[in-house]
């Protein structure tokens, strides 16, 4: 496996597929799930090459920022246990130049759900994004669905911006208690972590109604919040809960078509987010 910083020469039409992971490190078996799926796509010839930049444009927070876990040992172990080709990891400096002043806005998808409150943190995506893919210029790229107002917004920058590159959605890598795996867990205390089973208990619930031949948007919301909020710690807090269209992420008033149900729960400081197909 080969770890690099800086820009390498690349041929402009590779021959067989190179597929891209982004990630911010602090690797674990959701990452694992993605590196998975590249190497099905990239196949024994093709490339896997998975980035880990924890990308200061994306945090709205220098708080947040300063305590997201850095694990890069045990990351490039990882990715050569499954096989990664090239591991790519630049330092902001190398990356973004000292008087940058280029970057990409979605106007529309990122007003929503995490847009609302995280002001800019799609405007860091997109422009991080597309600057790996540019630079790396990969065949393919893959995203995990439990970010999946991300996934839907960079799907809208390949389209709207004719990035030549197929972009790949793999599904949520779950604990066995359904918790989804994120890197932020680990910043849960034991009481909280054990409780936020409930996050995906309560989209099962709502999804559940789907069976009834319910359309209604507020019985399913409603649902969903009586899971969440029943006995729940006086910490836990529901940043939002919303049913929107998943292709457009705008509100549904009514299940009649392909639906997603999302959420961000909070305990205390820390933020998760989840979402079920309905
Ligand atoms: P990061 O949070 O490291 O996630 C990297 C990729 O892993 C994302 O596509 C994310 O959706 C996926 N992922 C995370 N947890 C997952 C899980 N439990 N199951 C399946 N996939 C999961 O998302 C980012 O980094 C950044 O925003 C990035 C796209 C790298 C741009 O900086």
């Amino acid at each position: 496996m080969l770890q690099f910083s800086a820009l390498p020469d690349l041929p402009t039409n590779p021959s067989s597929p190179s597929v891209l992971v982004p990630t911010m490190g602090a690797l674990h078996e959701g990452h694992s799930a993605l590196i998975r799926r590249a190497r099905e796509i990239a196949g024994r010839q093709g490339i896997v090459t998975v980035s880990i930049f924890l990308n200061p444009l994306q945090f709205d927070s220098a708080s947040d920022l300063a305590v997201y876990p850095r694990t890069l040992e045990a990351d490039l172990l990882l990715c050569s246990g499954l096989g990664v080709d090239k591991v790519y990891t630049p330092s902001p400096e190398e990356f973004y130049a000292p008087d940058h002043s280029i970057s990409i806005v979605e106007n529309s998808l990122s007003r929503t759900l995490c847009g609302t409150t995280r002001p800019g943190h799609f405007e860091g995506v997109c422009t991080v994004v597309l600057k790996l893919l540019n630079a790396l210029r990969p065949s393919a790229a893959i995203f995990g669905k439990k970010d999946y107002q991300q996934l839907a917004i960079i799907m809208r920058l390949v389209r709207d911006l004719c990035v030549p590159v197929e972009i790949y959605g793999v599904e949520t890598e779950r604990e066995p208690d359904g918790l989804a795996l994120s890197s932020r867990n680990l910043n849960l205390n034991p009481e909280h972590r054990k409780d936020a089973s409930r996050i995906y208990g309560a989209l099962l619930s709502a999804r559940d109604i789907r069976e009834t031949g319910e359309q209604r948007r507020e019985v399913y919301l409603q649902t969903a919040r009586k899971h969440l909020v029943e006995n729940a710690p006086s910490e836990m807090g529901i940043e939002y809960l919303e049913l929107v269209d998943r292709e457009t992420l705008a509100p549904l008033a009514k299940v009649t078509r392909p639906a997603l149900l999302a959420t961000a729960i909070t305990y205390d400081k820390i933020r998760l987010i989840d979402n079920i197909e309905i």
